[in-house]
């Protein structure tokens, strides 16, 4: 038992001080290796973590005591037109930070934020979803139109520079990286895959992990609306 033990803490151990290792050598210029590894720390937990129940916890999960997440950036839509937090100042977004290229897990999600906002009926309508290329490059505001607007007809594509994109990325503590996979000849983007709910200030109310159900979605964003317009009263 105590061997157990012993194993698995040099397991874990080890798996802290890869991951590290990782955020060292991976992190953005001017980027603490603290921030980066908490980054990297999401991004692995964001994709491995098991999903309790049906379809997560209906609330979101909590951000730690003192994390704000969110606040200014700025992008370009899907129109090319230049736009801020300001724009989106007084409503509700539903926030992902994905690719059009991605194959399989950024077409969920931007279905369950659609689906979601569909079963909200009329409250749907009072949240903006909003997709973030983590993928400038490629991801156009033309190339970002026509693929948004195949999930729902309001989602707003924001792009940008490369700069621009990784400025709202940091402040979203999202992680992302250009890989390479040796089956593909194009590149493709690794990066964390949360669902972020951010109130009429712009900040990060609560935030939902991979495979949450448009059900476990619309509801607790539901209730944050109501209990966000009784706060603000
Ligand atoms: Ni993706």
């Amino acid at each position: 038992m105590l061997k157990v033990i012993r194993y698995s803490s040099l397991a874990l151990l080890l798996f802290v001080a890869g991951l590290w290792g990782w955020a060292w050598t991976s992190r953005a210029p001017g980027e603490s290796v603290g921030e980066a590894f908490a980054q990297r720390l999401a991004g692995v937990f964001g994709a491995q973590m098991p999903v309790p129940g049906a379809g997560g916890s209906p609330g979101g999960m909590q951000l730690p005591p003192g994390v704000t997440l969110g606040g200014p950036f700025s992008l370009v839509n899907q129109d090319g037109a230049a736009v801020t937090e300001r724009d989106f100042a007084g409503r509700w977004m539903l926030v992902y930070f994905g690719f059009t290229y991605c194959p399989d897990v950024c077409p969920t999600e931007l279905g369950t934020i659609a689906a979601a906002l569909d079963a909200m009926g009329a409250a749907g309508e009072e949240v903006v979803p909003v997709l973030v290329s983590v993928d400038p490059q490629r991801d156009t505001p033309a190339q970002l139109k026509d693929y948004v607007s195949r999930f729902h007809p309001r989602m707003q594509g924001l792009t940008g520079t490369a700069e621009q994109v990784a400025d709202a990325a940091r402040r979203y503590r999202v992680y992302f990286a250009r890989a390479q996979r040796p089956e593909h000849t194009d590149y493709t983007m690794d990066h964390s895959s949360f669902i972020y709910l951010v109130g009429p200030d712009g900040r990060v109310r609560t935030m939902f992990r991979p495979d949450t159900s448009p059900e476990a979605l619309a509801a607790a964003v539901t209730g944050q609306l109501r209990s966000g317009s009784r706060g603000s009263s």
